[in-house]
């Protein structure tokens, strides 16, 4: 059975790497209809996974509004902004929406459905004042946060392989549900 539309928000943060071997294999045992929505510095940073998420979902990344890809996306059931950077989450929280996914982030507070942020920032940005604010912001709006047992990761690691994708799922619906 479906438990509906996922967006799946990928951000330029190196987790993202992992999508296609690790989310989308777990969001479809469970039943999610995904549509990924790749941050332009995504698209840039990590073009080999963008091919792999494509080639598994059998539908295009979106980055943008152009009308070219042909269709419109469908409203989502649920929201998943993960691996999320600092920078959308900060811009997130403070309500910009002045690229795609942020106008459809910006879109989907307030609309009554499970979104969930998992973020990937190293230490040096944890430590920025904004960041703990930002988090809160997002959490007073409804938004689940959460954060992986590496995170905040020291600057310069590559994608830890304990992200917590399991645990980000579990908040939209869990297991065997
Ligand atoms: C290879 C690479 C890896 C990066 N990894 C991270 C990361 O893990 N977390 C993070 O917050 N920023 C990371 N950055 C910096 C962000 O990509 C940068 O702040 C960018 O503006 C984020 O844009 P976005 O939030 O629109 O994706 C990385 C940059 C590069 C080039």
């Amino acid at each position: 059975m479906s438990l509906g539309v996922l967006y799946v928000v990928v951000t330029g943060a190196g987790a993202t790497r992992q999508v296609p071997s690790r989310l989308l294999p777990l969001a479809a045992e469970r039943g999610w209809d995904v549509y990924v929505l790749a941050t332009v510095q995504a698209m840039s940073s990590f073009p080999e996974t963008m091919l792999q998420i494509e080639e598994a979902l059998g539908r295009p990344v979106r980055t943008d509004f152009h009308t070219t890809v042909g269709y419109s996306l469908p409203d989502p059931d649920a929201v998943i902004v993960a691996p999320a950077t600092y920078n959308t989450l900060t811009k997130w929280a403070l309500g910009i929406a002045d690229t795609y996914v942020l106008t459809r982030l910006a879109e989907q507070i307030g609309r009554d459905i499970p979104i969930t942020a998992g973020p990937y920032i190293n230490v040096k940005f944890a430590d920025h004042p904004t960041y703990q604010g930002s988090l809160a912001t997002l959490k007073e709006w409804g938004v689940n946060v959460v954060i992986g047992p590496s995170e905040p990761h020291e600057s310069g690691v590559g994608a830890a392989d304990d992200f917590p994708w399991e645990e980000i799922l579990d908040t939209l619906a869990p297991a065997n549900t």
